[in-house]
């Protein structure tokens, strides 16, 4: 090993000069791999080998810094210093040699100190790099730098006038001060490195974070930021004036700094949580009752939520603050502020239990005391003026599911466990034994078909509840469950509970491990539609039967599950349906689209990779034949073929092109803006990857596209000039007898409202103008 040393100790007597030699030339590029060599160097040997060259290799470090060039160059020669730093701290000193480290700490400070007291700001900047990538190489290094740089900065802020300048003097000092991030927790009892200054940077902290240009404030709070981030630097009564600093800060909304005073404390909220509760959130809170100021205080409140301590002290506050709010738009904000909470802790698992055993149980609660407070006979529409029956809006039900969906996809199956058999004997048996004061005024029977629908639409509650669970939880009682459920599905006259029943059923169905349990229920859930959709039934009852049709095949579609083409083939049928054609045919959108919220990926759903190809490769003949049919199966056929198209990646439907492009013309002329998107889409799609076979019908083609260059939608105007552009691939003799009526649509599409129509259309005609000119 040692002969190895020596052995590269003998080349490095060579290296270093040619090191040197590229250092000084012109070229960026082996200036930088010079500095990256010298870099490893450093970290290889010792202070010993170096010593030879050590002036000179510090001259030329010096001026790419000081007098920089390149930005790339600066950066590899910043961490040349650090390391060249640490080797000379780590050498040995032999008896009565000099103090390598020492000399060369000196010599560096002592360049900077004229930018330091009067250079500009630009000068300025790199003197504080400088100095920072020595400071973060050892301790001793960094208390150097900091002594001989800190006094001058605060005296030129002192003396300063410029807010800019004084911005960049509070920069570097927040950045030497964070340089001695390592060194202060490490060795117990010494002090840090900043131990002499705390009080300076404090004080100047303080002045910048009151002073009247917001730029300086913002700079003071980042100051502030970091000297309270540093483990250790502050004392106890310095983080609590700090905090409160902050703290003020926040509640000033003319401040303009409050946004960066929150994200501040956010920052120190896991260091400092205790501080936090003690001194920014009673302000905050006590702003909640404020209408001016409740806004901003709940945003801020619900930003700071990162330790669990603090999601305990906001969570009861904005929750008392949801139950007495007296508009619709006020419940919802304060469900999203909590839905933000929830997604900040979803790393955090006791914030999570919090959450789930807290937050999710009062939310049902309250919305199950509303209901059943109006249950009944009781049910009048004039008790307005009361706080609870903003509850009964079927928005603030909505925004309420999203955030008991949004809790129960995070919780752990452990704590989940232990209250769904509550749960459910609540929704299935009315007993609110799981409620916060048990007793409920009327009973609740929620999944009753004959119950007010102040009741039944809590099913949505339920569905969020249990219908985004991890899989593996088991939920009790299943089988009685989704017998209500369908029951309920299909006899209710309410159209948000048939909704929320047909997607919990799908949710339920889409989790479920395949066996007899499952096939009986879908077995059951055939029969039962097909008697409900028969077309003796009244429309309203054939509509609601069509909506848990459409859900329930979305959930065996997704999971490719065996009885996933019986679902399908029914909702097929449908398309020729005078009174439900319409509707199947929209239905194909959802069962291509990904859900937000129930069956979607974030609620833990079973959903298989391509599940849309295959929908569409098992489907689509038939959905052709119908294409070709008359009447309402024609356009509803391919209204449900233009949903599909949409959603297929690229790739697959270059793959379908051969079938479909012989349709594309007919397709155009359909009056449905879907359909017309699609073979829009689709042509595109030819034109860009086989556009040979489409040549010989040109002008029919352009016929099709003009008129859709003015469709009243803004993505079929858009892929029509799409179109118009592409085309100029085809060979100009072919399109040049129609320049002119092209010019004519695209100079009218050239005035379009919109930005994104106008560019394609200006694409388009550069593309026009282009055609047969030489080169192309
Ligand atoms: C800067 O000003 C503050 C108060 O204005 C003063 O306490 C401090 O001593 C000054 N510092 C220097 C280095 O001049
Ligand atoms: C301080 O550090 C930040 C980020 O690391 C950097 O963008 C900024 O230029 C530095 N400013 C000074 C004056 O050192
Ligand atoms: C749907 O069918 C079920 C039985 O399968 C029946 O109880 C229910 O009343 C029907 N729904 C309507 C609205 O007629």
């Amino acid at each position: 090993m040692n002969l190895v040393k020596i052995c590269f100790y003998f080349i490095l007597q060579f290296v270093l000069p040619l090191l040197l030699e590229k250092l000084d030339s012109e070229m960026q590029s082996s200036k930088r791999d010079a500095l990256e060599t010298l870099t490893v160097c450093c970290a290889t040997y010792g202070a010993n080998e170096l010593q030879d060259s050590l002036s000179d290799v510090v001259t030329s470090l010096r001026r790419e810094v000081l007098e920089p060039v390149s930005e790339a160059v600066e950066m590899a020669a910043l961490d040349t210093i650090k390391a060249l730093a640490l080797t000379l701290a780590r050498s040995v000193m032999p008896p009565g040699g000099r103090d390598l480290l020492y000399m060369f700490l000196e010599d560096m400070v002592a360049e900077c100190m004229p930018t330091l007291t009067t250079g500009e700001a630009k000068c300025l900047l790199s003197a504080s790099l400088l100095l920072q990538a020595m400071g973060k190489a050892c301790c001793r290094a960094c208390v150097h730098v900091l002594t001989a740089s800190v006094p001058i900065l605060v005296k030129r802020f002192n003396d300063s006038k410029q807010a800019v300048e004084r911005c960049t003097l509070i920069d570097a000092l927040r950045n030497l001060s964070l340089c001695c991030q390592g060194f202060t927790e490490d060795q117990e009892g010494e002090e840090s490195p900043l131990h002499h200054h705390i009080d300076t940077l404090l004080e100047l902290a303080g002045a910048a974070v009151s002073d009247t240009h917001s730029q300086l404030r913002q700079a003071g709070i980042a100051l502030l930021i970091a000297l309270a981030s540093l483990p250790g630097v502050l004392s106890g009564e310095q983080l609590r004036l700090a905090v409160c600093h902050l703290s003020q800060l926040i509640q000033d909304p003319v401040s303009q700094c409050s946004v960066s005073a929150v994200d501040g404390c956010a920052a120190l909220a896991s260091l400092h949580s205790t501080l936090l509760i003690r001194h920014c959130l009673p302000p905050l809170t006590a702003q909640l009752h404020k209408d001016a100021e409740c806004q901003l205080a709940m945003k801020s409140l619900a930003r700071l939520c990162l330790h669990p301590d603090i999601v305990r002290h906001v969570v009861p506050e904005l929750l008392d603050h949801l139950c007495t709010a007296t508009t619709v738009a006020d419940v919802v904000v304060t469900c999203g502020h909590l839905h933000d909470i929830v997604s900040q802790s979803k790393q955090c698992p006791e914030s999570l239990s919090y959450l789930y055993s807290t937050l999710l149980l009062r939310l049902l609660s309250h919305a199950v005391h509303t209901a059943t407070a109006y249950g009944g006979d009781r049910v009048s529409d004039d008790s307005d003026g009361d706080a609870s029956i903003i509850w009964h809006d079927s928005t603030v039900i909505g925004a309420v599911s999203r955030l008991l969906a949004a809790i129960s996809s995070f919780a752990e199956a452990k704590y989940v466990e232990v209250l769904l058999p509550g749960l459910l004997s609540l929704f299935l048996d009315g007993d609110g034994k799981l409620l916060a004061n048990g007793m409920l005024e009327c009973p609740f029977q929620p999944l009753q078909p004959n119950s007010p629908w102040q009741q039944t639409q809590l099913t949505a509650l339920l569905a969020a509840c249990i219908g985004c669970l991890q899989r593996k939880v088991a939920v009790p009682e299943w089988e009685r469950l989704l017998s209500y459920l369908v029951k309920l599905t299909l006899t209710s006259e309410h159209t948000p509970t048939v909704t929320s029943g047909a997607t919990c059923i799908a949710a339920l169905v889409n989790k479920e491990p395949p066996g007899p349990r499952l096939d009986v229920l879908l077995k059951d859930i055939l029969k039962n539609l097909d008697e409900n959709l028969s077309v003796d039934r009244q429309h309203g009852c054939r509509l609601h039967a069509l909506k848990l049709l459409l859900w329930v095949t979305k959930a065996v579609v997704l999971r490719y599950h065996l009885t996933a083409p019986e679902f399908v083939n029914k909702l097929l049928l449908l398309l020729g349906d005078t009174e439900l054609g319409v509707d199947a045919a929209d239905g194909f959108h959802l069962l291509v689209t990904e859900s937000s919220f129930l069956l979607g990926p974030a609620a833990n759903a079973d959903i298989r990779l391509l599940y849309r190809q295959r929908l569409y490769t098992e489907h689509a003949a038939c959905l052709l034949i119908g294409a070709n049919a008359d009447g309402d199966r024609r356009s509803n056929s391919l209204q449900a073929l233009a949903h599909l198209l949409a959603a297929l990646p690229r790739q697959a439907l270059v793959a379908e092109l051969p079938t479909l492009s012989p349709h594309l013309l007919s397709w155009m002329a359909e009056p449905h803006v879907a359909v017309q998107a699609a073979a829009v889409a689709l042509l595109l799609v030819a034109l860009e990857h086989s556009p040979k076979p489409l040549e010989p019908q040109v002008a029919s083609f352009l016929t099709c596209l003009l008129p859709l260059t003015r469709s009243p939608s803004m993505s079929v105007r858009i892929a029509a000039l799409k179109c118009l552009a592409a085309i100029t691939c085809f060979p100009p003799y072919l399109l040049l007898p129609h320049w002119m009526i092209v010019q004519h649509a695209l100079a009218a599409a050239l005035d379009d409202k919109k930005r994104l129509v106008r560019r394609e259309a200006i694409e388009a005609r550069g593309r026009w103008f282009l055609l047969g000119s030489p080169g192309r």
